[in-house]
């Protein structure tokens, strides 16, 4: 893995999107006066057992919406920290669909599309999230496809998931790059077969999995230069 590494022969670009696209952390900032300093607590606890879920109810074989799981850790994360506002889980989920994009987000989008280059989401999200994430950031655009789990009924990182990609573009694996700022979703898609750029944002040690990525970006600023575009 190294930062000047040139992934060549890519035809289509796969993000993930939360995290990667949007900042999960902008829904509790918009009511960071709300929880004082509860706040990045409560931010990263809900970040976490919303994870925790996918992953254990995909074991467990009870898939439900993205928007149910993320609602329940919601509601853990405001139990754990005590909190009382009674207008604020639904304030909070609101927010969830309004998410702020990453600042470079839309224009490597634009610079990918001007060189001919399809771009996809590919996410746990419902498809009504992921709709209203992206109209609100001004990706929908941008964008040539948005697929979500729930086409496949299971959550990353479940094979089944990253094939989505490959059979909804008819390309090979290896002619898709797929970004993502998670460790273990960058694990999942490379395990498959896609060739992966791990979207770095928060500086994280890498993780100790079978696969991983080719390359590591702090943004997605430098995606195409990477990509040879
Ligand atoms: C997604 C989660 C992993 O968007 O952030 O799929």
């Amino acid at each position: 893995m190294s930062h000047s590494v040139s992934l060549s022969g890519i035809q289509a670009c796969v993000f993930d999107a939360y995290g990667t696209l949007f900042d999960v952390h902008s829904a509790v900032a918009a009511h960071r006066m709300r929880l004082g300093e509860k706040a990045e607590g409560v931010s990263s606890q809900w970040r976490t057992k919303q994870l925790e879920y996918t992953w254990l109810r995909s074991l467990m074989g009870h898939h439900a919406d993205f928007w149910q799981v993320t609602a329940e850790a919601l509601d853990y994360a405001l139990a754990s920290y005590d909190t009382v506002d009674p207008g604020l889980r639904s304030d909070l989920l609101d927010a969830y669909l309004r998410l702020d994009g990453y600042p470079e987000v839309a224009d490597t989008l634009r610079n990918l599309k001007n060189a001919g280059i399809r771009c996809a989401i590919l996410s746990n999200g419902s498809p009504q999230m992921l709709a209203a994430a992206a109209d609100n950031a001004g990706l929908s655009e941008l964008l040539d496809a948005v697929w979500s789990v729930e086409d496949v009924g299971v959550f990353k990182p479940a094979p089944q998931v990253y094939r989505l990609a490959t059979t909804r573009f008819d390309l090979r694996a290896d002619q898709i790059a797929f970004m993502s700022s998670n460790g273990w979703d960058c694990a999942g898609a490379a395990a498959f077969g896609l060739r992966v750029v791990w979207v770095n944002r928060f500086g994280q040690k890498p993780e100790r999995l079978p696969f991983g990525p080719e390359a590591e970006l702090r943004s997605l600023s430098d995606l195409p230069r990477l990509l040879g575009f």
